[in-house]
């Protein structure tokens, strides 16, 4: 038998704790042991839930308990999450996680701690929810050298995308929504501003890539203003608008993004909607792969936090093998020489002046939607980033612009 601690039951704490009882017998038979929760440590308590017969309030409860080997971390963000992490880690007990905020932000020195003190710090759930990705990158494409890893990794942002596109919704009621089905963060603004995927796609291409990258070095761009105008031309041309986490290697370096993009019907991230999450992964020896599944909520994520510690539980007294194990951050390439094809609207009325801006040689094709009468679209030939901004800013007045993938 292995005895276990949870750190928060909250969403996902709650579902960890409904996972390991609901598939006791699976979770222990796969485990190679017993998997026993001796402690659920919140503030809070909670009269009548089968979870007050093992509920704390005192941390020192836990790190004080030599039988406790395996320390479930589902508070999220960064106090006290880091430093009970860091002790525990320090006390020769593993953690798993499901807290990408503390991930992207302190993984180096918490792996370099669980390191030191012959444990395991695992943290499958941070991306991509219920998808074993992480898993994936560290035990499955072992064999491979991989050059991108694209993904859509925010449930709350495709909801919102897929429903604006499907049902015409307005953002602000399908973000209400998509907080009352416990996918949004608390604060909504690490979903819609896209700092949840920045550090997700950060956590992912440390692991790729061996060396730390820093989610805020990332070019980030979230969701919040596309309308439901920016919708409809990009239905027009048969495209679907998703917020897509991207990291390649280049020659020039490791360039990454993570900004909405026009999606065509032939990718395969185009049919993936509503929570759903998905990652890209090319290899020089398997070429494409495509993983998805349920990108949020409760039990998805629970799902992924309790494969960590049947994980734990299988390499008690061992370490596992983790791609992101140097002690150095990865500088990224600039993106200023990236070159897209862009969707720009613009007043109809300024169409000539689009003309000599954006295409001296040629005349552009514009795209126009029937109730969208003052304003008109088309398409750039491909820019690089500087070059777009050196014609925007001489144009002057566009409505928008959203990046062809
Ligand atoms: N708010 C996150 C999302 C939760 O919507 O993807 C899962 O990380």
């Amino acid at each position: 038998m292995i005895k276990a601690a949870i750190l928060g039951y909250g969403t996902v704490g709650s579902g960890v704790y409904n996972v390991i009882k609901s598939n006791s017998y699976l979770v222990n038979e796969r485990a190679g042991q017993e998997i026993e929760i001796k402690y659920v440590l919140d503030l809070r308590d909670f009269p009548g839930d089968p979870v007050e017969s093992v509920l704390t309030h005192d941390f020192e409860d836990i790190i004080n308990d030599d039988e406790v080997k395996i320390v479930i971390e589902v508070m999220g963000g960064i106090n006290p999450a880091f430093d009970f992490t860091m002790r525990c880690l320090e006390e020769g007990k593993n953690v798993c996680t499901s807290n990408k905020e503390l991930v992207a932000e302190h993984g180096l020195e918490l792996m370099h701690t669980a390191r030191e003190n012959d444990v395991n710090y695992f943290f499958e759930a941070s991306c991509g929810g219920g998808i074993p990705i992480i898993r994936a990158l560290n035990d499955c494409l072992t064999a491979d050298d991989i050059d991108e890893i694209t993904g859509i990794l925010n449930g709350t942002t495709n909801y919102i995308l897929t429903e604006m596109t499907e049902n015409g919704a307005s953002f602000s009621k399908v973000l209400k929504e998509a907080q009352k089905m416990g996918y949004a963060e608390r604060d909504p603004s690490a979903d819609i501003d896209a700092h949840d995927p920045a550090r997700k796609i950060a956590i992912l291409s440390s692991i790729v890539f061996g060396s730390s990258v820093d989610y805020k070095d990332i070019y980030t761009e979230g969701i919040r203003q596309i309308t439901a105008e920016d919708i409809k031309y990009a239905t027009t041309l048969g495209y679907a608008i998703k917020l897509l986490a991207e990291a390649k290697r280049t020659e020039d370096g490791v360039r990454a993004y993570v900004a909405p993009f026009l999606v065509e019907p032939s990718h395969p991230l185009y049919a993936i909607n509503g929570v759903m999450n998905a990652v890209y992964v090319h290899g020089n020896m398997l070429g494409d792969a495509v993983f998805t599944g349920a990108g949020a909520g409760s039990l998805p994520t629970a799902s992924a936090v309790v494969a960590d510690v049947i994980d734990a539980a299988r390499h008690d007294g061992k370490r596992a093998y983790c791609g992101w194990k140097h002690d150095e951050k990865l500088v990224l390439a600039s993106n200023d020489s990236v070159k897209h094809k862009y969707l720009v609207r613009i007043s109809t009325e300024d169409e000539g002046k689009a003309n000599r801006v954006f295409s001296p040689d040629g005349f552009l094709d514009t795209i126009s939607v029937g109730e969208l009468e003052e304003e008109i679209a088309f398409i750039t030939p491909e820019l690089s980033e500087e070059d777009f901004e050196t014609k925007a800013k001489a144009f002057g007045k566009v409505i928008s612009r959203i990046r062809f993938y």
